[in-house]
């Protein structure tokens, strides 16, 4: 730099004949040097803020992480990124390993990974520190506006209006269409298989006919088949949508922008029977699904609640049900017919239950009676999703800085993701905690049932799952109808114990 500008003053200094030369000297050497020497100058101050940036960003790292495990310095700018586009069951245990409380950062999201029991259920206890964080593009996807996203007192108060809809009462009634539709199901499952000789994929398919249950169980005749098909068919567009890290816009061809379109198309659906429904109840009909039995409670006048909910509204909900629920019940399920496949004392012992509680009369509709009759299978269900939890983690984030432990506070603004996996598979509770033991929870004395605060597959506190035993009950009764009434193998492959 100091060269360049002494070349100028040379310059500038030299005698010329002519003041065209005098110009010459001065300026047209002097031009590009002055150039170099600004675009010099901007490299240095770039290159300076560049490097005390990333310097700060280990500072600041290893501030927020003070004593707990975890990489001493963190890749820059990106972090963990790569590990978690393809994430592994190894790679989580391997963190959950390293400490009660262990941190990472991926693209300066600073997160803390929760392994006991007791820090992850203090996560999901704090809602005045912690709030759950869904990933971003599920804001775009369920609307900013939908319920989920309430917290507090405001959170409290919306579900308590939405408890109503899974009372036993209620519960008994969604029994029947569950199983109408899991009959109609299973019945051309077995149609395919008598069409072929080789194993077929079960995970679209048992993926479909949950999605039909549901959207059956929620809207009940006051949704067509023809809309049925057409947002179970879409609706895969918005599990793929579910990344950790998305394209940031909603571009045409984008898998959120997908997403969107997929949410219009069922939202359409949804508010067109929140509408039926209304008129039905109005007309003096009795309640026959869920949508029913809301706009029921909101008639009653003893109802203390709100009683104002648009169509658009009522479709929201329902939304985010089939959005909470797809994905967990569609694992729930398939862990549960591989797991009592794959195990044929178990499958006997499911079957010899059957047989008991039905009294060979394999078509008389199930009742929640019935249901409450079949401790093994309900067992059984238990212990699968103990095994294999459909559910390994939820993230939260903190609101202010979260005391978590007597020596160490969770930054605000980061995220603490509460393990499950690790509570369910407590060998202090669960002893051998990989096998898979239905018996363990049926003595009322065994470390299983006296430790009920291990058993988080649904989650705990405020957020805890609202339709926990509407979920236990559908995959009972699929399984109870599936072992009754059908043959089944299982081809073991070497994924079939990988989760994915
Ligand atoms: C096997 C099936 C299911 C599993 C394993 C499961 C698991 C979970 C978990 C772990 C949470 C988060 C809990 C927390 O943060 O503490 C949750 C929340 C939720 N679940 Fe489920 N779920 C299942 C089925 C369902 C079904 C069938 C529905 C609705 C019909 C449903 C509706 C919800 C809702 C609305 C929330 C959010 C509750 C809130 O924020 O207040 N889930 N579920």
């Amino acid at each position: 730099m100091s060269a360049n500008l002494k070349d100028a003053s040379l310059a500038a200094a030299m005698p010329s004949s002519t003041p065209f030369n005098s110009l010459y000297n001065l300026t047209a050497p002097a031009f590009p040097s002055l150039v170099q020497a600004k675009s010099a100058t901007w490299l240095y101050t770039s290159a300076a803020i560049v490097i005390s940036l990333l310097a700060l960003e280990q500072i600041v790292y290893r501030y927020k992480k003070r004593h707990l495990p975890g990489d001493k310095w963190t890749i820059p700018i990106i972090g963990k990124f790569a590990d978690s586009m393809s994430p592994s069951m190894q790679g989580y245990k391997k963190q959950w390993d390293s400490g009660a409380l262990s941190a990472i950062s991926v693209f300066n999201i600073f997160i803390v990974m929760a392994s006991s029991n007791e820090f992850s259920r203090k996560i999901l206890n704090s809602p005045s520190y912690a709030e759950p964080c869904l990933v971003h593009s599920a804001k775009q996807i369920l609307r900013p506006e939908n319920w989920v996203f309430l917290n507090g007192k405001e959170h409290l108060s919306y579900r308590r209006g939405l408890n109503g809809l899974f009372t036993r009462r209620a519960l008994g009634m969604y029994l029947s269409i569950q199983e109408s539709i899991t009959r109609k199901h299973l019945t051309s499952w077995l149609d395919t298989a008598s069409k072929s000789t080789e194993a077929l994929p079960i995970m679209m398919t048992a993926r479909h006919l949950n999605m039909d249950t549901s959207l059956h169980v929620f809207c009940g005749k006051h949704i067509s088949e023809e809309a049925a098909l057409e947002i179970s068919e879409k609706y895969w567009a918005i599990t793929q949508s579910l990344e950790l890290v998305n394209f940031p816009l909603a571009l045409p061809g984008t898998k959120v922008y997908k997403a969107i379109q997929a949410r219009k198309v069922a939202l359409r659906w949804l508010e067109l029977a929140a509408k039926r429904s209304k008129e039905s109840i109005a007309s003096g009909s009795e309640p026959e699904c869920m949508l029913d039995e809301w706009v029921q409670i909101l008639n009653d006048p003893s109802y203390k609640g709100r009683r104002e909910f648009s169509d658009l509204e009522m479709a929201m909900v329902l939304f985010s049900f089939l959005f909470a629920s797809q994905d967990a019940m569609s694992s729930g399920l398939i862990y549960g017919f591989q797991h009592m496949v794959d195990n044929p004392e178990i499958l006997a012992k499911i079957r010899a239950e059957q047989d008991a509680v039905r009294q060979g009369n394999y078509e008389k509709p199930l009742t929640l009676e019935m249901v409450d009759q079949m401790p093994y299978l309900n067992a059984f269900v238990k212990e699968s999703m103990r095994v294999k939890p459909p559910v390994t983690m939820v993230p939260y984030k903190t609101l202010k800085p979260f005391p978590i432990s007597d020596d160490y506070t969770v930054p605000a603004n980061s995220m603490v993701i509460p393990s499950f996996y690790n509570s369910l598979h407590d060998p202090s509770v669960y002893p051998e905690p990989d096998k898979l033991d239905p018996e363990r929870w049926l003595s009322a004395e065994g470390s299983a049932s006296t430790n009920p605060k291990n058993y988080i597959v649904f989650g705990s506190g405020p957020h805890r799952c609202i339709g926990l035993e509407y979920a236990q009950m559908n995959i009972v009764l699929v399984l109870a109808t599936a072992a009754a009434l059908m043959d089944m193998e299982h081809e073991i492959t070497p994924l079939s114990e990988e989760v994915e």
